[in-house]
């Protein structure tokens, strides 16, 4: 705990030091999410991560996230240094959906409207005609289907077909998925809401169509959190990083929150919603970077520039 202490002042003498701010997702530490909270930084979606990076003044942004919230934050505040508690930090959809055969598929299917989602590196952003994220997907494609559009969206199979079923737009997939999210388990579902009957259900779209077909929420990890405050359950099971937590209890203090277990595991389960690459960034490495301006996050000009138009379309679609 005093280590702890220190190290949070340590930190917030750094960012002054250094004129940065914190950007932090949900999934984070939570130690990290109370630090941006205390210094004026942001802790968000990957949506709202992108637009604070953009608008806020600092010279320096310190991104807590995985690998596409650094670039993206880049691409769109290239005059800002933008430094990453961790660079190996990646995302499972970022790994499946490698450029060369990315492309391809394109060209393959020319004639379709190239919608890709944030959870992409710069090169395949740079290809897509619209960047999304969770929490604006199914608006941008019900609005591209409004004008006759044909959709190929990558990478996450999960959310292109829960998109598809809300929008009825024809889309063709992807076939990536997210390593946290697919774990998640139907029949463990059925099973703990008997314990819970009470409970709702809350689900973050890269999870399964069963899992999602459960759900009295779908959304974003922002959405979620500000369902769990609208929705009058008392109690609810989360499918989503129990990152969220942290964050999510803030807002409902007196309601009771409990992890969507995967395969045989309960209401206890402690692994379960665990994004293996958020969990690399912590106050140390986080320490170790602002005091030597190490881990910075660099994007080609030329891959930035075209991936700058989508992202900036997303943001402006969102405002
Ligand atoms: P959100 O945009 O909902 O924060 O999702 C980002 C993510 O990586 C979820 O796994
Ligand atoms: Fe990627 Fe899934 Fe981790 Fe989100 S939770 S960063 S989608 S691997």
């Amino acid at each position: 705990e005093v280590q702890q202490a220190s190290y949070k002042e340590q930190i917030k003498a750094l960012l002054k030091r250094e004129n940065a701010v914190l950007v932090a997702h949900y999934y984070t530490d939570p130690l990290i999410q109370q630090l941006a909270e205390e210094t004026g930084g942001c802790v968000s979606d990957s949506l709202e991560m992108a637009r604070f990076g953009r608008d806020h003044p600092a010279s320096t942004l310190i991104v807590a996230g995985v690998k596409f919230m650094g670039e993206t934050a880049k691409i769109l505040s290239p005059e800002k240094r933008v430094l990453m508690p961790t660079l190996e930090a990646t995302c499972s959809l970022d790994i499946g959906c490698p450029i060369e055969e990315f492309d391809a598929f394109c060209n393959q299917h020319s004639d379709r409207t190239v919608v890709v989602y944030a959870n992409t590196s710069a090169a395949v952003k740079a290809r897509a005609d619209w960047v999304v994220t969770s929490s604006i997907a199914l608006q941008v494609v019900e609005h591209l289907h409004a004008k006759g559009e044909k959709i190929l969206w990558a990478p996450d199979k999960h959310l292109g077909s829960y998109v598809q079923r809300e929008t009825g737009a024809d889309v063709l997939l992807w076939d990536g998925s997210c390593i946290v999210h697919e774990e998640f388990k139907a029949k463990a579902l059925e099973d703990i809401k008997k314990v819970y009957p009470e409970a709702g259900i809350l689900v973050h779209p890269e999870s399964p169509q069963s899992i999602v077909e459960m759900a009295d929420y779908v959304g974003s990890t922002s959405q979620i959190i500000n369902a769990a405050k609208t929705l009058p359950n008392k109690q609810f099971i989360v499918a989503t990083d129990q990152g969220i937590f942290y964050k999510m209890q803030q807002a409902v203090p007196d309601k009771e929150l409990i992890i969507a277990p995967t395969a045989g595991n309960g209401a206890t389960c402690r692994s379960c919603g665990n994004c293996p690459w958020m969990a690399m960034n912590a106050v140390d490495n986080m320490t170790e970077v602002l005091e030597s301006g190490s881990n910075e996050v660099f994007v080609d000009p030329g891959l930035a520039e075209r991936a700058m138009k989508p992202l900036t379309r997303m943001l402006e679609f969102s405002a």
